[in-house]
């Protein structure tokens, strides 16, 4: 089953039911990650990959904004919250995406996990991203740390309760643990081939890390 299908369903109640499982950590991760970017840039044209309900291009703010996500249901979603700003939708995936231009960043927010194929998902970003622009990745990584191991009996065990008295999808919210490839840090950074990795910081709770890569030349 292509990921994009689970993430159809859950479209309408997404955000609520995201707040309630994470207990706003993403929220909190987000800002952070924000944060973290607009160290190194903080306006230009930007690329959301996986963009779901908008969050990200709501959160970065960029004067022009490309969204890249195959959910139908998720783009609706998006361009009602966007609709003062510059933003462009491309339904596709992220291993197939054609992108009008080159963009001075791509940003990954919980996204690169969804791709049917980590490596050609971000093969077909490079193309379109500037030398010198940067890719800039949070994702759930796998650690040996107790804390990974508990959020993960957690995914594979409460989410699919909570997730599924909000959304009434427990069966959806099932595959959810699947999804969670239980990727490592090292296997996103070894993808970025010709990038020099300028941040690498683990968050808290330790369950996820931050990863910003710059396109050399
Ligand atoms: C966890 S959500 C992403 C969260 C979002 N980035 C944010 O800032 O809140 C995962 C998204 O990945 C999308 N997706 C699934 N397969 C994909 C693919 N191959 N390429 C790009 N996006 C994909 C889904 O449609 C879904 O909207």
């Amino acid at each position: 089953m292509k990921n994009v299908e689970i993430y159809e369903k859950l479209a309408k109640k997404y955000d609520t039911a995201t707040k309630v499982v994470s207990f706003g950590i993403e929220e909190f991760w987000r800002k952070i990650f924000v944060k973290e970017i607009k160290k190194y840039i903080s306006n230009g044209t930007l690329l959301d990959v996986a963009s779901a309900t908008g969050d990200m291009a709501k959160a970065m703010d960029f004067e022009k904004m490309y969204l890249l996500d195959p959910s139908i249901e998720m783009n609706k979603i998006a361009k009602e919250k966007l609709q003062n700003k510059n933003v462009k939708f491309i339904e596709d995936f992220a291993e197939s995406a054609k992108v009008p231009e080159q963009v001075d960043i791509i940003t990954a927010f919980m996204a690169v996990r969804n791709f049917d194929n980590l490596s050609e998902g971000i093969k077909n970003l490079d193309k379109y991203l500037k030398n010198g622009g940067y890719f800039a990745i949070v994702e759930l990584t796998k650690s040996d740390s107790i804390l990974f191991k508990l959020s993960m009996f957690y995914m594979s065990k409460i989410v699919p309760i909570i997730g599924g008295i909000i959304t009434g999808e427990y069966q959806t919210y099932k595959k959810f643990d699947k999804m969670i490839k239980n990727i490592t840090d090292d296997e996103i950074i070894n993808q970025l081939d010709g990038y020099e990795i300028i941040k690498h910081k683990r968050l808290f709770p330790p369950i996820a890390s931050i990863i910003i890569a710059r396109k050399n030349g």
